[in-house]
């Protein structure tokens, strides 16, 4: 018998290659293939045209089964999920190391527990003394939640399938279940794709809502296989910077409902507490303008967000290559508003270092920040602050000119309501924004000379 390839699989997209390379040729990723025992050899007799059993077909105008949803009556989850854990589906909870998740998750498994459902808590990275000391100091040890710490999904599952099932099921951390069906150390790519395969299914045969918790990598994808982001239902990302005290619970893909939603958190000494109005929580509050400098009024699904956007800009003596550095924000967007600002309106960035931050751990993906973040690097190139009460939001186009956004005038009223008096956006988006000012920029050039002019 001929001796099974060697094979690797790119953690990243998970494409196999026969022979290692250091970057993926599909994903060109770096680093990221890793060897895995060989899958058998799919012979030729094993054809699967005939031999099974024919399945019923359905017509789309049949019945519906509505959905039920199990809210944990910790609102701003129950919100990102879009209304509650539906029983049956499989949720992947992502996140940085160290951002939370396990502490949300515990919250929501008690809360859920306290409500009369029968909840398991799994931890392969924690001792349950460990998880136990977490509950006390967040008021929950009174919860009757079914707690074990365990790696193995064959002794889980053999568990689970012992007692009538669950509500939830939380697995906490994917990336440390070990299952005994195929080879490899716990966390790599098969393992994960083998133990997640196993409890999902054992998850969808029991309606029982399954929460499996990722970590991920520095770059924001899940760690590992993003192959398990196509077998789950619902994939979360928990976010925020660990030195700041916000936590955003955004749902990235959902088979059950809606992804605009977020829920807002704080994270302090009795863990995660929500935060049901955060149209503030990103504005620095300060009372005196500085240059570089810019509020966007963001809106994340139906809430609005006020999000204040900082600039740096350094111009370099020698002929270094000057840097970009951004955080919240794409990167890839920064180079080209700077190249739209080169071009179109005749400033110069090409000899300054250009940094971007946006303020309180929040990321920005609304492309209507575009003009915040062109009135914040303007500002700071001419060292002239923006006026402190003023909000800036439109898309940026190539050709220089601001275009409309939706819900702009939602956005202005928001601000209307927390004291701005001035708003800055596209043509045609001003004549519903409450008691604000507003003043239409057609186009990078009109902001060029609104910040210059200072008025
Ligand atoms: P954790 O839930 O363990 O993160 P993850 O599971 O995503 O790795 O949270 C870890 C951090 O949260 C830790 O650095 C301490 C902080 N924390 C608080 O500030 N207050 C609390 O009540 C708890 C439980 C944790
Ligand atoms: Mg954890």
């Amino acid at each position: 018998m001929a001796k099974p390839k060697r094979r690797y699989v790119c953690t990243e997209c998970g494409s196999v290659t026969t022979r290692w390379q250091g970057q993926c040729v599909d994903c060109s990723q770096w680093n990221t293939l890793v060897e895995e025992a060989p899958e058998t050899p799919f012979s030729a007799k094993h054809h699967l045209s005939t031999g099974g059993r024919p399945i019923a077909l359905e017509t789309l105008d049949a019945p519906i089964q509505p959905l039920t949803r199990r809210g944990a009556g910790l609102a701003e989850f129950d919100r990102a999920l879009g209304g509650g854990l539906v029983p049956g589906s499989a949720i992947l909870m992502g996140g940085e190391p160290g951002i939370g998740k396990s502490t949300l998750l515990l919250q929501a498994a008690a809360m859920i527990a306290r409500s009369g459902a029968r909840v398991l808590y799994i931890s392969g990275e924690e001792a349950t003394g460990q998880v136990r000391m977490r509950a006390v100091r967040l008021g929950l040890a009174d919860a009757p939640l079914q707690l074990a710490a365990a790696t193995s999904v064959r002794d889980i599952l053999t568990t689970l399938n012992s007692g009538p099932p669950p509500a939830l099921v939380v697995i906490d951390s994917i990336q440390t279940m070990h299952s005994d069906t195929i080879e490899g150390a716990p966390g790599t790519v098969s393992q994960v794709r083998a133990s997640a395969f196993e409890l999902i299914r054992y998850a969808k045969e029991n309606s029982v809502a399954l929460v499996l918790v990722g970590h991920v990598t520095k770059d924001g994808t899940i760690a590992g296989p993003r192959v398990l982001e196509h077998m789950v239902d619902v994939v979360m990302s928990f976010e925020g910077e660990r030195s700041h005290q916000y936590r955003i619970l955004r749902a990235l893909k959902n088979r059950f409902g809606a992804v605009d939603e977020i829920g807002v958190f704080a994270m302090e000494g009795q863990g995660l507490n929500e935060v049901p109005n955060p149209s503030m929580l990103f504005l620095s509050g300060r009372e005196e303008p500085i240059a570089g400098s810019a509020i966007f009024p963001a809106l994340e699904g139906t809430r609005p967000v006020l999000v204040e956007v900082q600039a740096l800009i350094v111009r370099l003596q020698t002929g270094a290559t000057p840097r970009r550095a951004v955080v919240g924000w794409d990167s890839g967007r920064l180079a080209m508003l700077l190249a739209v600002l080169e071009a179109r309106c005749g400033l110069n960035f090409s000899s300054a270092e250009v940094y971007l931050n946006v303020a309180g751990g929040y990321r920005l993906a609304d492309p209507a920040a575009d003009l915040a973040v062109a009135a914040a690097l303007v500002s700071a190139l001419a060292d002239k602050p923006l006026p402190l009460r003023a909000v800036w939001f439109g898309e940026v186009s190539l050709s220089g000119e601001v275009r409309p956004v939706a819900h702009s005038s939602l956005r202005l009223r928001e601000a209307a309501k927390l004291g701005f008096d001035m708003g800055h956006g596209p043509q045609d988006s001003g004549p519903d924004s409450g008691s604000l000012r507003y003043s239409a920029l057609p186009a990078l050039p009109n902001l060029v000379d609104r910040v210059m002019g200072g008025s």
